[in-house]
């Protein structure tokens, strides 16, 4: 029998750089950017050809049928399966992501390390973008594994407020939930794209007696078929308004979960380099419950510094300036000074490399699986399927259903 090269499993990169800007260098960082770059030309040539053969790959089953390629996907990886098939405990894929993603790297230990430190017995967290709430509900679950019953935890939620589509609004057993606060921010939808939106986010969440120790973000949306392999550079905003969230928001020491596609950008290539200036710890990781045929990794950040008042600054007005319709800077610092920390770059130029080649090797044997048949239309759902982003949501809403009767509210 065949042994499968590459199976289910949690992969985990840890990030150091000898980050060296100064003040000064920060007040420059605005001007020296290359401002409104559209999204098809936000890549530069560094890993080119890995880019450029995994998409060969993705390509290759256009042609395929959705149907066969799910048999086929799950048959060989199963943990990729949607819903209570894939997931036995939470019930649920996303609540496992986010487990898996702060278990290997000490999250939640560091979360209750911090807790001790300080005396305190309340804390909380943030969940951004995280509507229906699977992670949120995830967070409650396993808080009494790791939390003293005498330290209580408490969760902001804030996510787009979808007119007249209510699945990815937060599910009734967090909105019941005296312990979680839905946020509408101050122009009140929920979009974490005006700044003032994040402004009144961390009003709300600056409060000393619950002290923010843990920002998780999940955001995205769906990407048309037919740009898919530009996902990363189409999401850039919202992965920055995420990040900036955690920076703008947490307490010293705290920590972050953020989903990230593909990092091949210049752009996210520099929000690495400076996540390893503004935390103590910095990993990618790929958690076993995300399908390893797709691009999904997590940022997880932890021992949040603090922030110079000229980078918040800085942060803030790319937030506020940064972005158009179509459109992001090329990078939030420049190229020379992160390549100039040749060790940084080879870290990223390989944890990319592997990632990509295992979901390459994870696409081929999907593609040479008997299970697998051409479609009789068009399959061009397939790629936008494994862009996985909303649609896997709305797959699992039946058994996010049945998680709310299974976890009790605080
Ligand atoms: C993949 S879903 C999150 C799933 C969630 N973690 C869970 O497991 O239930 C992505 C979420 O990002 C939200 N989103 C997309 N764009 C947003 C924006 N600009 N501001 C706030 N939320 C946004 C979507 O509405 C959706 O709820």
């Amino acid at each position: 029998m065949a042994t499968n090269v590459v199976c289910d499993k949690t992969v985990e990169f840890e990030l150091t750089s000898s980050f060296h800007l100064t003040d000064d260098d920060v007040s420059q960082l605005w001007g020296g950017l290359q401002h409104n770059v559209h999204w098809r030309s936000a890549f530069d040539d560094v890993l080119l050809s890995t880019r450029v053969s995994l998409n060969g790959v993705k390509k290759q089953l256009d042609t395929k049928d959705l149907r066969s390629y799910h048999a086929a996907r799950d048959a060989l990886f199963p943990l990729a399966t949607s819903g209570t098939q894939g997931a036995t405990t939470f019930r649920n894929r996303a609540g496992y992501k986010l487990m898996e993603s702060m278990e290997v790297t000490g999250v939640w230990e560091q979360v209750t390390k911090l807790c001790k430190q300080n005396g305190w017995r309340q804390a909380a967290f943030a969940d951004v973008c995280g509507g229906p709430g699977a992670f949120s509900q995830a967070l409650y679950a396993t808080v009494p594994k790791y939390f003293s019953s005498k330290r209580s935890i408490r969760g902001y939620g804030m996510t787009l407020l979808n007119e007249g589509d209510d699945t990815l609004q937060w599910y009734p057993n967090l909105t019941g939930n005296k312990q979680f606060f839905v946020l509408h921010g101050t122009e009140g939808t929920g979009n974490i794209y005006p700044t003032e939106n994040l402004h009144s986010l961390m009003a709300v969440t600056r409060d000393p007696s619950w002290p923010l120790l843990l920002v998780v973000a999940d955001g995205g949306f769906d990407v048309p078929f037919d740009v898919a392999e530009y996902q990363e550079a189409i999401s850039l905003r919202i992965v920055y308004g995420q990040w900036v969230s955690a920076v703008l928001t947490l307490m010293r020491g705290g920590c972050l979960v953020l989903k990230l596609f593909d990092t091949f950008t210049p752009f996210l290539r520099s929000m690495l380099y400076l996540s390893t200036a503004l935390y103590d710890r910095v990993h990618i990781v790929k958690p076993k419950h995300s399908r390893v045929v797709n691009s999904e990794r997590y940022l997880v950040c932890l021992g949040f510094r603090g922030c110079s008042a000229s980078m918040r600054e800085y942060l803030l007005k790319v937030h506020e300036e940064g972005f158009g319709e179509d459109t992001a800077p090329f990078a939030l610092v420049p190229h020379a000074t992160v390549s100039h920390d040749a060790a940084f770059c080879a870290q990223v130029e390989a944890f990319n490399a592997t990632l990509a080649s295992t979901q390459s090797q994870a696409l081929q044997m999907v593609l040479a699986s008997p299970l697998l048949t051409e479609a009789a239309g068009s399959g061009a759902a397939i790629a936008s399927a494994e862009a996985e982003v909303s649609t896997p949501v709305a797959q699992e809403q039946d058994d996010d259903a049945a998680i709310d009767s299974t976890i009790a509210a605080e």
